[in-house]
């Protein structure tokens, strides 16, 4: 059975961009729920807004790569979650523009739609950060006294399943038989999708490596190491 060992890669390299991630305005006033709810409506329209080009672009996938289709599932599409929460918040999407950093997420994806690789890989974040974001809903749901899953469905959609899922994710893309370069543009797009994700907070694009200047003083190794994430503590971890 080939085995790539792909995924330690995608994690591991991709340490020091996650962290910048989760010290981003956006989710760290969510994790540390201080994130006015109005705030947190105006970000799950940008989301939906994105999520609308992505899924569609995911989709495509499935022709194009069979092998990597086979590990896209309905259940991993975030626009429907999205309508939900926006439902619940009454927010009506179609009168949002996109801020700039949601539009440059929107133009990276369409000019990647010949690349199934590429948005394999943007779609690997997309699904990963769903482990964090559970902590993330369930912080917001206490703060903004919400019941159930109401308005944080798209922040976890796989619910107790979370974790099963997403080894199994993971495990699946390390059994498929991958070229160099196919292994290549896959991390390319992991790498993309975070870039793109911490600069929803900025007007302005900042590349890879600008971010690591702006940020690079003040990354965790061993916070990385131990627990993964910078918010949450050893017993909390998953
Ligand atoms: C407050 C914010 C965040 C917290 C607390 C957080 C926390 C975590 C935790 C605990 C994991 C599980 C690690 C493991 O055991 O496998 C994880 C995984 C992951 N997170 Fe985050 N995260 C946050 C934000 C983000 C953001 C904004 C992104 C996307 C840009 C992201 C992308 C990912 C990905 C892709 C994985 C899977 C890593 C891998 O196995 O390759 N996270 N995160």
């Amino acid at each position: 059975m080939p085995t790539t060992q792909l995924t330690p890669r995608l994690k591991d390299d991709n340490w020091n961009l996650h962290q910048i991630a989760e010290k981003g305005q956006t989710p760290s006033t969510m994790i540390k729920g201080t994130m006015p709810k109005e705030t947190f409506g105006l970000a799950l329209a940008q989301t939906f807004i994105i999520a609308k080009v992505f899924d569609d672009a995911v989709a495509t996938i499935k022709d194009a790569r069979p092998d990597l289709g086979a590990l896209i599932h309905d259940e991993q599409y975030l626009t429907p979650y999205l309508r939900e929460d926006l439902a619940y918040f009454g927010i009506d999407a179609t009168a949002i523009t996109p801020v700039p950093g949601a539009q440059r997420f929107i133009d990276a994806i369409n000019e990647h739609r010949d690349d199934p690789c590429f948005l394999f890989g943007l779609h690997y974040v997309r699904l990963g950060a769903c482990n964090g974001n559970r902590f993330v809903a369930r912080k917001l749901r206490m703060v903004y006294k919400l019941a159930g899953t109401d308005g944080t469905r798209f922040l976890d959609p796989f619910g107790d399943t979370q974790r099963t899922k997403w080894i199994s994710f993971k495990q699946g893309i390390d059994a498929l038989d991958l070229s160099q370069n196919e292994q290549d543009r896959i991390f390319a797009g992991t790498q993309a999708a975070y870039v793109l994700t911490i600069n929803l907070d900025y007007d302005e694009h900042h590349t890879a490596e600008q971010l690591l200047d702006m940020f690079g003083q003040s990354l965790d190794k061993k916070a990385f190491d131990e627990k993964h994430s910078v918010h949450i503590s050893p017993e909390e971890a998953l």
